[in-house]
């Protein structure tokens, strides 16, 4: 850890406007400054700059925080990187080295690199084993140019050999154990996480090796052991390749399910393929994505279970600004069977004539019907109408249900009437809704709160929990007082209940809870909610009253909310359904809202 001092130091050293100005150009409005967001495209500005607290906020994007998370995101760099990136900048000394988890940190990254010259140099030798090795990434179609590209490899069989290796190089088993790279069995015994298994490392955005992924000569089972999580590694953020996709003029990207075929797309010219490793696709995944590809198109297996992992990802990029289609391989398992195939000219053809994401619904819909037959018609068009009944332009409407009055032989104004049924429904729902949520000071619906809290009655509570927050980010002096009747337990959500705590610390170590200090604390996500909530404060005064307002507010909804601080989720879900449905019960068919 980098002492809290140094950092403060970094913090007050830095102008924010002037380090935004440098990457985008800002013009002054009132006691704030605009310009267009860096980390998404944006024709008129909605990214501000907030010299009094030295923070940014994009309305557009919903990113923000300070300096810290400023430099982290534009330069892709993590917490310390970025400390050190603005030390520099201001002119400071580097703080000491003796930053323990960050040392073994950059161990674990050359141990990773070390194991992947050594497998590299496994695949090379000489031997039996390693002609086999060469003879199975041939036989995959695979040249020495992708081989040397992508770093491939070869983890010897027996149990040892790159254990021994690594500690010739002089780490430690300690060092070892904690980058993956070999194991502790039950009996204690340490032993290769990898052996007799050709080896694809994973790198990161920076080029540095994270994992291995590690596959079977034959068809024996399991046919790919991947590292574990490590200090460096997080599944769930990790993609493939996207270190070298990133270089690509495109903006177009191919995600697909597995390295391979990303490997052969790269081969065959496609230097946008890129999958997640070993996963299923992750929210965390597609905001990376977004960072980089303007339009990503779905290309996984062509079997069951690829398609469902097709229709998770679309309702995954549907929350993006990413434009998603989908891309259907005929006559092929994946796209590395497909470009072996037929070549990569087909493949080329394929990819320009890929359906959008209402195209690939609408297909997978008729699929499970019978339209043969009357009645498997007459319900495929009721589905296919509740699709085109949400999130889709007029535009859109139109062309499909002239596409589904065709196909079923039904008119298209009867087609068109439906819809209108549907979506006025949908309005109507639509507007419950809104109307929901405006009653709860009208900023409720940019709140995020978890689908575990159950409806309005956690709503005001929530917005609650982040005035109070605000407030406390605001009004620092408050912080004593409040701690004394909030518990953090008491928080709901948790990413209030976090930054509450952070705060609460700094407090008690008579340091001040400003966005440079807890970006240390709490996560990028929770950095940029903090700085919504200063920005969407900026111009609001909050009063001690306002403040008693919230804690009342957060002890009178839940009384027990105390109790429900130590509830599992499942179980606060079933007490917050239960209040629900007593609510539902006293005001039939009334409003679901709470006064306050
Ligand atoms: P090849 O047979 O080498 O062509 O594999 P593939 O690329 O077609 O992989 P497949 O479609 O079978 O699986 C897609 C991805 O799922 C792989 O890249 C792996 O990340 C992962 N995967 C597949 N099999 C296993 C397994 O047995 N264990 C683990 N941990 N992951 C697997
Ligand atoms: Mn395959």
């Amino acid at each position: 850890m980098i002492p809290q001092e140094y950092v403060q130091e970094v913090v007050r050293r830095t102008d924010i406007v002037d380090l935004i100005g440098s990457y985008v150009q800002l013009r002054h409005r009132g006691r704030t400054q605009t310009g267009l967001c860096p980390f998404h495209n944006e024709k008129t500005p909605s990214f501000v700059v907030y010299p009094e607290n030295q923070s940014f906020y994009c309305f557009g994007c919903g990113v923000g925080g300070d300096a810290i998370t400023f430099v982290r995101k534009i330069n892709n760099l993590d917490y310390v990187e970025a400390v050190k990136a603005l030390a520099g900048r201001a002119g400071m000394p580097m703080p000491e080295e003796d930053d323990k988890a960050g040392r073994l940190r950059s161990r674990i990254l050359n141990i990773n690199r070390d194991a992947a010259r050594f497998f590299y140099a496994q695949l090379t030798a000489s031997n039996a084993e390693a002609r086999r090795a060469r003879a199975y990434w041939k036989g995959r179609g695979l040249s020495d140019s992708t081989i040397r590209r992508f770093g491939l490899g070869y983890a010897p069989t027996g149990f040892h050999a790159c254990r021994e290796h690594l500690k010739s190089l002089g780490y430690t088993d300690e060092e070892l154990l904690a980058s993956g790279i070999i194991k502790r069995s039950q009996k204690g015994n340490l032993y290769d996480a990898f052996f007799g298994r050709v080896m694809t490392p994973i790198f990161d955005l920076r080029g540095n090796i994270i994992a291995f992924g590690g596959r079977v000569l034959d068809d024996s089972k399991p046919k790919y052991v991947n590292s574990p999580e490590t200090m460096v590694y997080k599944k769930s953020k990790a993609m493939f390749a996207l270190n070298i996709a990133k270089k690509s003029t495109s903006r177009r990207y191919i995600l697909c399910e597995g390295y391979m075929d990303v490997i052969s797309l790269h081969q065959a010219g496609f230097d946008t393929a890129v999958a997640a490793c070993g996963t299923a696709l992750t929210g965390e995944q597609v905001k990376l994505l977004s960072e980089y590809a303007d339009e990503v198109v779905l290309c996984y297996d062509s079997d069951e279970a690829g398609q469902k992992a097709t229709a998770r990802s679309l309702e995954l990029f549907s929350q993006s600004p990413i434009r998603v289609s989908v891309l259907n391989i005929p006559g092929a398992k994946d796209p590395d069977e497909y470009i072996k195939k037929y070549g990569r000219e087909r493949f080329e053809t394929l990819l320009n004539g890929t359906r959008n994401a209402i195209e690939y619904k609408l297909a997978r819909i008729k699929e499970k019907h019978d339209v043969a037959s009357p009645a498997g018609r007459l319900d495929y068009i009721k589905e296919a109408i509740g699709l085109l009944a949400g999130r889709v332009t007029p535009t859109e409407r139109d062309v499909y249900a002239g596409r589904l009055a065709e196909e079923t032989n039904v008119s298209k104004a009867a087609i068109l009437a439906q819809l209108d049924g549907a979506i006025a429904q949908a309005r109507r729902r639509a507007s419950r809704q809104r109307q929901e949520a405006l009653m709860h000071q009208g900023v409720a619906s940019q709140i995020k709160v978890p689908y575990t809290m159950g409806g309005s009655e956690a709503l005001g509570v929530a917005n609650a929990e982040q005035q109070l927050v605000c407030a406390l980010l605001k009004r620092p002096e408050l912080i004593a007082r409040v701690k004394q009747r909030i518990l953090p337990e008491r928080f709901l959500m948790e990413d209030m209940r976090n930054a509450y705590t952070a705060i609460c610390g700094c407090q008690a170590r008579g340091v001040p809870p400003e966005l440079g200090v807890l970006s240390g604390m709490l996560s990028e996500e929770e950095i940029s909610t903090l700085s919504q909530l200063l920005a969407r404060n900026y111009d609001i005064a909050l009063t001690d009253q306002d403040v008693e307002l919230y804690m009342d507010r957060m002890e009178r909804s839940l009384p027990r909310s105390r109790e429900a601080g130590k509830m599992s989720v499942q179980e606060l879900d079933d007490y917050l359904e239960t209040l629900r449905r007593k609510k539902g019960a006293e005001e039939p068919g009334g409003s679901p809202g709470t006064t306050r």
